[in-house]
This record gives structure tokens, sequence and C-alpha cells, in this order.
């Protein structure tokens, strides 16, 4: 039996005690003083001292019925025996080795819970510190303690970044791109918008910016951006590749025809007259020499090479991977104003590229990064550029090839690229099909985490990974460059 001391009174930061049944990993609570879920609470514990927890859910029980609740509308008085209860998740201690811990035997009931102070949470979560290997994101919800991922894991564990439409995931990668740079982590953007130029020009200050101590900074010459169209992007160079460079399989991939079986012979054989006829064969002439023939599978051939053709994607002398990957810099290759299927295409023949250079060791370690992925790696049906990234996410880290997905629809992106991403930046989602896309791929995501996505403000994102053992919400820095994908305006004030 337990007999607490009746003198024992709520002291000034203790929140509630410990009530019925207690778990390991969980306990109820009745709650005397506000708080909020999510919120980060204490117990001592009698053999580790204090404990870290956070408040998971929390319900206000009563004893009003649904009778003298319609008394109560009909101006009856009524007493109302209310209480407010909280569900909390135990997070645990460092123990004398720095590792962090989860007593193992339960805490007691009537037990206080207190609001965890500052060098608890910084402790147990390993909060707080500037790390030379950090990528500084935003604060803890709350407090003052900053969040900063670990860019080797980033780089090695691939990201995503996940939210509905409008709910700063370019902004966020726009701050996790500002710390690459600064880290001289050499980086590859797929900008399907061409949004993300901007990161050369300084964000005009505010006063956001002296709470988060984020000084303004534009990256200029850092950035170099490509395009498929640098007519429409003209602050891009022309990306182009070179036929000769491509091997028949390759040329097929760039076709969209990725049955390759069937076309690998009829495209050989056009390849070879080609060659008979000129080392310097151009696209035009395997047009020609494709017409030449009568069978079904060159008659294909030769429309999709037409359609190769008009692009005017292949150019005598490619652009050269050595340009692209620059090391230490960001290269954009935006896609904007390009059709959908030539971005299939673009993307999966980058993507391959790197891959393979990056296996040779020929270009340095990267960071791969494809906005709009569930374009790309889609989830049902395929994209040209499928199976290049679903083998970089499977086995890009053992090359030093960091893959970064983000997505408005978690459940519309293949499911074994999505788990391949070990730190996961979420903000808010409220489609129920992109919310069990996101739990069954994130392990120690609570029910109570799941609920609180849906509510997150904009400029807020559940952390997880990264290099920190539990989930946590911060509150994203602001920028120290231009945000290029503001809302447009549609009426003025
Ligand atoms: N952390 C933040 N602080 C301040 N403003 C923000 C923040 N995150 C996003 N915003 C603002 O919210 C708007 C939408 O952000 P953003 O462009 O990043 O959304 P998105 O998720 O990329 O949308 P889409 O799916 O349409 O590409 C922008 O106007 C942006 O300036
Ligand atoms: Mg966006």
């Amino acid at each position: 039996m337990l007999i607490w001391a009746p003198s024992v009174e709520f002291a000034v930061d203790e929140v509630g005690r410990i009530y019925g049944d207690v778990g390991l990993g969980r306990f109820q609570l009745n709650l005397a003083h506000p708080v909020e879920r999510g919120d980060y609470l204490s117990v001592v514990d009698e053999l580790h001292g204090s404990v870290l927890c956070q408040l998971d859910d929390l319900h206000r029980t009563s004893d009003l019925d649904v009778d003298r609740a319609d008394e109560l509308g009909h101006g009856a008085p009524t007493l109302v025996h209310e209480r407010l209860v909280g569900l909390a998740r135990v997070i645990g201690y460092r123990d004398d080795q720095g590792l962090v811990k989860v007593p193992t035997i339960p805490f007691r009931p009537g037990a206080q819970v207190f609001r965890a102070e500052e060098g608890l949470i910084a402790g147990v979560l390993g909060l707080g510190h500037h790390s030379a290997v950090g990528a500084y994101v935003g604060l803890l919800r709350g407090h003052a303690l900053r969040v900063e991922l670990d860019i080797n894991q980033l780089v090695q564990r691939h990201v995503s970044v996940l939210a509905k439409t409008g709910g700063g995931k370019s902004y966020l990668l726009g701050v996790l791109i500002e710390e690459l740079l600064r880290h001289k982590v050499t980086c590859v953007i797929i900008d399907p918008h061409g949004e993300y130029g901007s990161l050369r020009e300084a964000a005009p200050k505010n006063g956001v910016h002296a709470k988060f101590k984020v000084e303004v900074q534009g990256f200029g010459n850092r950035i170099q951006e490509y395009s498929p169209d640098a007519t429409l992007n003209p602050k891009a160079k022309p990306l182009t590749f070179s036929l000769k460079n491509l091997d028949p399989r390759e040329l097929l991939i760039f076709m969209g025809l990725t049955n390759v079986k069937s076309f690998l012979a009829p495209l050989k054989t056009i390849l070879e007259e080609a060659s008979g006829r000129s080392p310097e064969y151009s696209i035009k002439d395997l047009v020609d020499l494709a017409s030449r023939h009568e069978e079904p599978a060159y008659q294909l051939l030769h429309e999709r090479l037409e359609y190769v053709e008009q692009t005017r994607l292949l150019a005598p002398h490619g652009t050269k991977l050595e340009e692209l990957v620059r090391k230490g810099d960001v290269t954009l290759i935006n896609l904007r104003g390009v059709a959908p299927d030539v971005q299939e295409l673009v993307v999966a023949r980058i993507s391959g590229t790197i891959f393979d250079n990056r296996k040779k060791g020929k270009i340095p370690p990267l960071f791969l990064v494809i906005e709009e992925a569930h374009n790309f790696a889609p989830q049902q049906g395929s994209a040209a550029s499928s199976r290049v990234l679903k083998n970089i996410a499977a086995e890009g880290r053992k090359f030093g090839l960091g893959l970064c997905i983000v997505t408005q629809r978690a459940a519309r992106i293949d499911k074994s690229v999505l788990s391949q991403c070990n730190t996961q930046l979420i903000l808010q989602v409220t489609n129920p099909l992109d919310l069990k896309a996101i739990a069954q791929s994130i392990e120690g995501l609570t029910e109570g985490m799941t609920e609180m996505i849906q509510s997150l403000p904009v400029g807020v994102a559940l952390v997880t990974g990264g290099g920190y053992h539990t989930p946590l919400f911060c509150e994203v820095r602001p920028r120290a460059t231009r945000h290029g994908g503001e809302s447009i305006r549609v009426v003025e004030n």
C-alpha cells in the first residue's frame, strides 16, 4: 500500500499527479495546472532522478449526463464536476554513459508531475548546442533550444519533407539547403517550378531573424542553374545530353520506352546504320533511318525519336557532369515549363548518371533533392525515373548519395522510397490517406502526434530522425535567403 502524506501539496511548477494503473511507457495524470498537448513534463524516479515525459493527449471528464445537459439547455442550474486529465509518454533519462533509457519500473501512482526544466529537455533530447555537423533548422517548439540535424545522417540516410500544399515544404527545404551551403555540401535540386533561384538573394531582414539568431545572406555565385528550356528560364544555362554518350538502353529510357527487350535490337540496328553513315550522327539521322523500316517496333521508335528531337535535349556535346556537379555548391535543374514526360526523362538521366559516377567515386558525395517527388517515383504506375530513384533510395547511402524527397502526397509516392527516408520533416497534413502513409512509414510516431500533424500551424514541423531518438516539434527558423515560392496574392488589400 502507498500512503502519501496529506501535507504534500502542489509545488509551484507541479502540473498534476499520476493516477490509475501506471504503465512503463505511459501514464495518466490529473491536470491541476494548464499544460498543452506536446508539452514536456518530468517525474522524479527513485532510482534515476528526473525522467523526461511528454503530454500526448488530454481530455476533460465530467459527470454531466445527457439529461442534465438538456436541462442546462433549458436554463435550469446544474452543478457539474469536471476534471482535466492527460495521457503522458515516458521519453527517458540519460544514464552514466550518456544513453537515453526508459525506467524499467513504472512510476508510483500519486507521484508528482512537473513541467520539465529546460536543462532536462536539452539533456535528454540532445538539443541546444552548436555542432560542427549540425544543420540548424529551428527551435524546439515553445523553447529556446536549437534543433540541429546531423548532416552526415541526412546525406547518408535520406530525408523526406511532407506536407499538404502550401504547408511550407519549399520554405523548409530552403532552410535546409542554406545549411548545406554553409557546410559546403554538394547539392543537386530537381526544381520543377523554378523556385530555388532565390537562394542567390538575401531575405529582407525582420524581427523574427533576431529571435532565431539568423543572419540574412544570399549565396549568389554558389548557386548554378541549368534548364532544358533556357529561353523561358533566362538565368539558367541550357541543359543538354550528348547522343554519343548514351548507350542504347539509356537512349530508350530517354525515349520513354521502358519495355527495353522488344526495342533494344531494332534501336541497335538503327544506331549501327547511323555510325556506318558517319561517326558524328545526329538525332535527325536516327529519325530518318527509323522511318526506312516498316516493322511496328521501328514505327514506334521513329515516333519516339521524333519526339526526342523536338525536345532539343540532345546536342552534339551534352552538358558535362563535371560542370553540372560543382563541389560544395548547389546546382538547380530548373524544369519550369518543361512537359511532364520530358521532366521524367531528365530526372531519370541526371539521377542515373549521378548514381553511376558516385559509385565510381568520380564526383563528390552529394545530396540529391527531388521536389514534387510523387511525380517522379509514383506509387501507382511508373515514371521513367521510378527505377533509378528506387535504386538510389535502396543503395545510395552506401555510395554517399543522399536522397531528399519533397511531396504534398505521401500516399502517392512509392512506398519503398518513402520508407527508406530516415529523417522526416513533416508539416501540416490533413488528407487521411497521406496521414496513413506517413504513420506506416515512420517508427515511433504516436497516435497523439499523428493527430497533431493535422493542426500544425504554418512554420511548425515534426522532425523525426536526423540524429534525434524521439520525434520533436520544431518552429522552423526564418530563411536567410528569399523564399521563391511565396503564395501569389489574387486580390490586394
Ligand atoms: N516557416 C515559415 N515561416 C514563415 N512563412 C512560411 C513558413 N513556411 C511557409 N511559409 C509561407 O507559407 C507559404 C507556403 O509555403 P511553401 O511555398 O513552402 O509551401 P509548399 O508546401 O511548398 O507548397 P506547394 O505544395 O504548393 O509547393 C509561403 O507564402 C511561405 O512564405
Ligand atoms: Mg513547394
